[in-house]
């Protein structure tokens, strides 16, 4: 049994600077309830366009990448929608795992910050599932927000977002270690 807190590896499919989906993300880090610590994983954008021939000898961002899922207990991801998909470079994040299988058996949950983007959400899911990992129904949920991108440090003040960030959390951390 590993001791201390749980860790959450939140990875955010917005590669945006401004953007609401990270936001969100980052209002998890900041109410993340006792005993559990979330870290938001800043590294996607430096992932080189997934190739099979590097998969034996990965690029040093991907290493990054690898080792920052092997050393969570738990990941959260929120994810936008775009053109009815999975943004290609959140898919090519997760392509460059499914060989080296960080995410096998690791509970997963999957945040929505729009009111829409069903068809993302459910794409997310069957590339997860084929993946092995463990989708925690219970830890999958939608926050929307809506207008302009607000800060996170305002997000973690809205009973409305953080109720379902910290349940989500609670969740998880039960889920990683029950
Ligand atoms: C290229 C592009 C395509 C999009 N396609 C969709 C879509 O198919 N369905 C949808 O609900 N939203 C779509 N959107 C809207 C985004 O999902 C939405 O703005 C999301 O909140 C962006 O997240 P972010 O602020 O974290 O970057 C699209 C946005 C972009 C930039």
């Amino acid at each position: 049994m590993t001791a201390g807190p749980v860790r959450v590896l939140a990875l955010s499919g917005s590669l945006r600077g401004s953007s609401k989906t990270s936001a969100l993300l980052e209002a998890a880090r900041i109410v993340a309830p006792s005993g559990v610590t979330v870290s938001v994983f800043r590294g996607l954008g430096d992932l080189p366009l997934f190739n099979p021939d590097y998969e034996d000898r990965p690029p040093a961002a991907v290493l990054t990448f690898q080792r920052a899922l092997a050393l969570a207990d738990t990941v959260l991801i929120c994810c936008p929608e775009y053109a009815h998909g999975v943004p290609g470079a959140f898919k090519n994040a997760l392509d460059w795992v499914v060989g080296s299988g960080e995410l096998v058996n690791k509970p997963v949950g999957l945040l929505n910050a729009s009111a829409a983007g069903a068809h993302a959400q459910e794409s997310l899911r069957e590339t997860l599932s084929v993946m092995s990992a463990r989708i925690v129904p219970a830890a999958c949920l939608r926050v929307a927000l809506s207008g302009p991108v607000q800060p996170a440090s305002l997000l973690a003040t809205l009973p409305e977002v953080t109720g379902p960030l910290q349940e989500a959390l609670q969740t998880l951390a039960r889920a990683a270690r029950p």
